[in-house]
């Protein structure tokens, strides 16, 4: 009986106390040694109008010059025709923690005279990052897995102080489904204080208005009231409102990264000046792994469910049974063959229904033909007929004059 209950209902589960030490509260050091050794991996995208500051935020995000001084770069006078995708990646490391970073730029996007499409390049290349990866897990050896997904989006808002523009809605729209959307005000250090609260309002609201999702972070059973306070201090203030800078000043003794204004110097790392820090916090610090999980377990996973979907492959979620790759292979032979022999019939009949009308069709025009040969047969008779008529008049030398030919056919003359 026990043993039918044990296979019918779930695995009984029993909790047993321990007599002494195993060791296996060992096992998130092994997890963490091994995380180390291997290094992690990061690959966020910038997205937003040229010139809105991505790339000193992401040198000033990552401490580092991944990006390239702007005045050692040749100003180009050509405009771009489309939106491009470039890619730069950076290996960093900390307290010897490895990262692999890689930064994902579109240069063009939004500034075109008509940027209607802008965001389509920027969608293909998060999906078709999705579909290598697709390939790779459906590889036979999928043991050198390249991940080149996207693992979040810092959307730049420009810090017009109104609301969001059109474009940014397009944008957003497109992209919720596919990836972890991070909308940050960009230069916030060009408005004031009570600009950038109603501009945080309003970006909320036409968000909201357009059922937008961007990033939440979760929130787990398990997460302590520290946890649960920072993570709601990270979301209030969403979209980030964002100062970036390369440059260090002086104040009050200290070294400070900001930006000097006549009045004094907005400090990149003082939560008082600008959220920076709270970013920083949530996308380095706090949440990059759950990005990368909510990336895989939910984006990804629905973009791989709408894909397979769409190709006719369907798993029926109430029965899970074990699958013979054997079994299946024959299975897949046999419902091939009976789908060409149903093909085969069916251009077959499709070939004597063509055959036959085409029969039908030629034997009508044989009949036609012969009819209008015979008629045509008669009527030269029938000339040949009187023209020998009239040769033989002719060569007996008697003409026929209009009175005796009149009379041969019954007709009379008053004279
Ligand atoms: P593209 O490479 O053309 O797409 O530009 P970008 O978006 O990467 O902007 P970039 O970081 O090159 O910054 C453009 C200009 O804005 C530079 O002169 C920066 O010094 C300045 N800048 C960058 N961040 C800020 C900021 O937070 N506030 C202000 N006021 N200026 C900034």
């Amino acid at each position: 009986d026990q043993q039918a209950n044990s296979t019918s209902s779930a695995i009984n589960v029993v909790r047993k106390k321990l007599a002494g030490y195993v060791g296996f509260a060992n096992l998130p050091n092994q997890v963490h040694r091994k995380s180390v050794k291997k290094g992690f991996q990061f690959t966020c995208m910038v997205v937003g109008e040229s010139g809105l500051g991505k790339s000193t935020l992401v040198n000033t995000l990552f401490n580092t010059g991944l990006y390239p001084p702007k005045e050692n770069v040749e100003p180009t006078h050509e405009t771009p025709q489309t939106v491009e995708i470039q890619s730069i990646t950076a290996d960093i490391e900390e307290n010897g923690v490895k990262l692999r970073l890689t930064v994902v730029d579109s240069p063009g996007f939004g500034d075109f005279v008509n940027n209607e499409q802008s965001w389509k390049p920027i969608l293909d290349s998060i999906e078709s990052r999705f579909d290598a990866y697709l390939e790779q897990e459906n590889r036979v050896n999928r043991r050198r897995m390249v991940d080149n997904r996207i693992h979040a989006c810092l959307y730049f808002i420009a810090p017009t102080g109104h609301a969001l523009k059109p474009l940014d809605i397009e944008f957003m729209r497109r992209l919720h489904t596919r990836v972890n959307l991070i909308p940050v005000i960009a230069k916030a250090d060009t408005l004031t204080e009570e600009e950038v609260y109603a501009f945080k309002q309003r970006i909320l609201a036409d968000i909201n208005y357009h059922k937008i999702q961007i990033y939440q972070a979760p929130a787990y059973e398990y997460d302590d009231q520290e946890t649960i306070e920072e993570n709601r201090e990270i979301m209030s203030k969403i979209p980030f409102a964002v100062v970036g800078s390369d440059k260090q000043f002086e104040v009050n003794g200290k070294q400070v990264r900001g930006r000097k204004y006549p009045w004094g110097v907005i400090e990149v790392d003082n939560e008082e000046h600008c959220d920076f820090v709270k970013l920083r916090q949530m996308l380095i610090r706090t949440h990059m792994e759950e990005l990368k999980e909510y990336t895989n377990d939910v984006l990804y996973e629905n973009y791989r469910t709408e894909k397979l979907t769409a190709m006719g492959i369907q798993q029926d979620p109430t029965v899970f049974k074990e699958v013979n790759p054997v079994q299946k292979m024959e299975e897949e032979r046999v419902a091939h063959e009976q789908k060409l022999a149903k093909m085969e019939a069916e251009m077959r009949a499709v070939f004597q229904a063509k055959v036959q009308e085409k029969e039908s069709k030629l034997k009508h025009s044989e009949e036609e033909l012969y009819a209008r040969h015979k008629q045509m047969k008669e009527a030269l008779d029938k000339q040949r007929l009187d023209l020998e008529e009239k040769r033989r008049r002719l060569e007996s030398g008697r003409p026929i004059t209009p009175e005796k030919s009149a009379k041969k056919r019954g007709f009379t003359f008053n004279k």
